[in-house]
């Protein structure tokens, strides 16, 4: 009895590790070819306002199909559900519009980059806005991340300043977004899923108009003229692609949020960085200096040590509120 005890139980931790392997593969997957077409279409259409909300409508739109055709059962909620989603989503667009208008202004090698230092923004929020407080080794495992970004961002060859702030401005929505979804999303009985679709369709109710007010409809239809000469009809498809994928990794993101522990999310959050780093640099032939790619190394070394020691943190007894505050 207790041999077959031991074999389901281990028969039920490989399916569990394979199943985290699959969410991880596929959701980086997605990202890889999400960053990869959308740094094409803004090289050729640079009008980053427009691209994130067409990211935001695509979503919206498989969504609405999705429940309209029942494939996805539509979430039951209620005026407090939207209320309390209005802070995610509104942090969700800054967040993405931000990170949209530094890519569209530097590699997307470097966005990441200064991406991976997201651990180092959500220690200092929940510091000063949260009043929390973190072991020595959380503080410590942000002397690699800063100082790794800084120096990657120094030795940056096409360094842009919008670029730069563009990421940092993601970094900060997005640990905000965390914080308040975390919070959202607790004991709701709305699935990962669908509380993303609900995410994307608020946060295209918010940034429509600031789209149009930024870029506006003339400017988007002299730029698509511009793009489909030089490229030809395949750029509608480009289009496309970065808007769906974008939905898909994030749709599968808030799905393994459901099924596994901010460390192991975090850990591969910073993982799904490196795939992007590398193989947008091997595809759009980024120029890399060797103490340019040592500064994003030792970064994202610190943003591994951070996640363990946030865990040792986490499993201390006092400190309820750790997972809220570790960043995803
Ligand atoms: C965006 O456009 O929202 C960003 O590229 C997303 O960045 P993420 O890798 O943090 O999801």
């Amino acid at each position: 009895y207790e041999a077959d005890h031991m074999k389901v139980e281990l028969q039920s931790e490989v399916g569990e590790k394979m199943k985290i392997g699959l969410y991880f593969a596929i959701w980086w997957s997605l990202n890889v070819v999400f960053n990869i077409y959308n740094k094409k279409v803004l090289n050729a259409f640079p009008f980053p306002w427009l691209t994130s909300t067409l990211s935001l409508g695509a979503g919206s739109l498989i969504m609405l199909v999705s429940w309209g055709t029942k494939v996805v059962e539509a979430p039951k909620t209620d005026v407090e559900f939207w209320k309390t989603l209005f802070p995610v989503a509104l942090a969700h667009t800054i967040g993405h519009v931000a990170a949209t208008i530094s890519m569209s202004k530097v590699a997307v090698s470097f966005t990441h980059i200064i991406k991976s230092s997201e651990p180092a923004f959500s220690v200092f929020v929940s510091k000063f806005f949260l009043g929390e407080t973190f072991p020595i080794g959380v503080y410590l495992s942000l002397l690699p991340i800063i100082g790794g970004c800084a120096l990657s961002a120094f030795t940056e060859l096409n360094f842009n300043m919008t670029g730069f702030m563009g990421a940092m401005i993601s970094n900060l929505a997005f640990v905000f977004r965390n914080i308040f979804s975390k919070k959202g999303m607790k004991g709701k009985s709305v699935s990962g899923m669908n509380y993303y679709a609900c995410l994307s369709m608020l946060s295209l109710l918010i940034l429509t108009p600031f789209a149009i007010a930024m870029e506006g409809p003339q400017m988007w239809e002299a730029g698509w003229q511009t793009a489909l000469t030089q490229i030809g009809p395949n750029f509608v498809w480009w289009v496309v692609a970065q808007s769906v994928f974008y939905h898909l990794y994030n749709q599968v993101s808030y799905m393994s949020l459901d099924q596994i522990s901010p460390l192991t999310f975090s850990v591969g959050n910073t993982m799904k960085r490196i795939s992007v780093i590398v193989s947008s640099i091997i595809i759009f032939h980024t120029p890399v200096q060797p103490v340019n790619a040592l500064g994003a190394a030792i970064a994202i070394l610190g943003t591994f040590v951070y996640s363990q020691e946030e865990e040792v943190g986490r499993q201390r007894p006092a400190t309820t509120s750790y997972y809220m505050s570790s960043s995803f």
